[in-house]
């Protein structure tokens, strides 16, 4: 059978940029704990037009461009910042995107986990359908209380991924490590906007996740570690990777050595947290940081609270530079708005209920934007 996976990745993120020294400042905290100690220097906050839709729309608007629509049959998206507890955002992405109505479109939940979850199940799509092709997005803003501990862990950011037999990029292995376990470390009930987390208990579930989901892949055959030359972990803030990498050495009892993660983190640093997409930008980050990696074996950890993790590998393809833009990454990143804390105490304070219609302001320079709320429905629109 021929390979599956990744051939290709486009990143979105949010207008406005929040720097976390500005936030140490008014939070009365030395900078260094969040960018030394968290290992977070500036987060993604979207504009009043900007949601996990728009974010989804644009991700998925350059592959769409690039690849065409033959072939599609599935658009799934991640996401725990869902708008509609009935429509999925799929369904508005592929409204927004003129999508062919033979593209079957449906959303995922299972916190940060989710956009593994679509991609293993694209992965079976396209090994099962011959020519078939699956558009897997992991679109989320992260988003805790104000003057929390969780406050310097927000962000947010969307990836979209091709799904593909004979990938450009990435050919996943077959052989994963699984790991279910019930646990409330960090959760987002139904009538909250924000998360509610027990800090401590969600990086120690993580890292239970971790070891667990790696001797579930071990004890079905999975590679020995010695030939993982990449590590990328789930990055709710970067010093949490660098914690797993560690905690994964000593729980197979070998070496790893720093520099075998550290590519991995570049992007991730500056966008905050982006739930479900956050591992998937570690792999934008990893791809577009070193100069080599044709032929590197990848060993991915996703983790989802409540809690789902899954451990699995795959090969980087000689071709995969071809497919890369690091340029367009790094424009997404270097190109947003730079807000005040007050102003994104604002905007975080603005939250919009359905039963109030509303016009947003003209704000992204995104190709789609959120227009407001008009009878209990939300619309968008493209830009240009
Ligand atoms: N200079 C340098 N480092 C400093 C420092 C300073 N002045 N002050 C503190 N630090 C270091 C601390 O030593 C600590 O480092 P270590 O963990 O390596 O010891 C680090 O900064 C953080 O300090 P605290 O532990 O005191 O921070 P805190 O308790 O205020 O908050 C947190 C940390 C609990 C992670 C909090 O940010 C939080 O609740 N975040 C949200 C939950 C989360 O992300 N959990 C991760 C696992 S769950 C998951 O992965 C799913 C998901 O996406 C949410």
């Amino acid at each position: 059978m021929s390979t599956v996976g990744i051939h290709d990745l486009e990143l979105a993120t949010t207008h406005h940029v929040l720097d976390m020294a500005d936030l140490a400042e008014a939070r009365g905290v030395d900078p260094n704990k969040y960018v030394v100690g968290i290992g977070q220097s500036r987060m993604s906050v979207p504009a009043p037009d900007e949601d996990v839709v728009t974010m989804a729309a644009t991700a998925a608007a350059g592959i769409v461009e690039r690849h065409g629509t033959d072939g599609l049959r599935a658009l799934l998206v991640a996401t725990e910042s869902g708008v509609d507890q009935s429509k999925s955002v799929a369904a508005f992405v592929h409204g927004m995107l003129g999508l062919p109505t033979t593209v079957r479109s449906v959303e995922l939940k299972q916190a940060c986990y989710g956009g593994t979850a679509a991609l293993q199940m694209a992965l079976g799509i396209v090994a099962r359908e011959p020519g078939a092709k699956v558009l897997v997005i992991s679109t989320d803003v992260a988003r805790y209380a104000l003057e929390t501990p969780g406050e310097p862990t927000q962000g947010a950011a969307a990836v979209a991924l091709l799904v593909t037999a004979d990938p450009a990029m990435l050919a996943i292995e077959p052989i994963a490590g699984v790991a279910t376990i019930d646990v409330d470390d960090f959760w987002r009930p139904n009538d909250s906007s924000t998360a509610v987390v027990d800090g401590a208990l969600s990086m120690g579930a993580y890292l239970s996740s971790l070891t667990a989901a790696w001797d579930d892949f071990a004890a079905r055959g999975g590679v020995p570690i010695e030939q993982i030359d990449r590590f990328l972990h789930h990055q709710p803030f970067t010093k949490m990777a660098r914690k797993a990498h560690m905690s994964l050495a000593r729980h197979v009892g070998v070496k790893l050595p720093a520099e075998a993660m550290e590519s991995g983190l570049v992007y991730n640093r500056e966008l905050g947290n982006s739930y479900t997409a956050s591992l998937y930008v570690a792999l934008a980050s990893m791809l577009d940081a070193e100069d080599d990696l044709a032929g590197k074996r990848l060993g991915l950890f996703s983790y989802g609270s409540g809690s789902v993790g899954e451990f699995f590998t795959g090969i980087v393809q000689d071709g995969y530079r071809s497919v890369r833009r690091p340029e367009a990454d790094r424009a997404a990143i270097e190109n947003r708005e730079p807000v005040t804390v007050a102003q994104y105490v604002d905007l975080h304070r603005t939250v919009l209920t359905s039963g109030e219609d509303v016009d947003t302001p003209r704000v992204t320079r995104a190709p789609f934007r959120f227009a407001g709320i008009r009878g209990r429905a939300r619309r968008y629109e493209r830009t240009g």
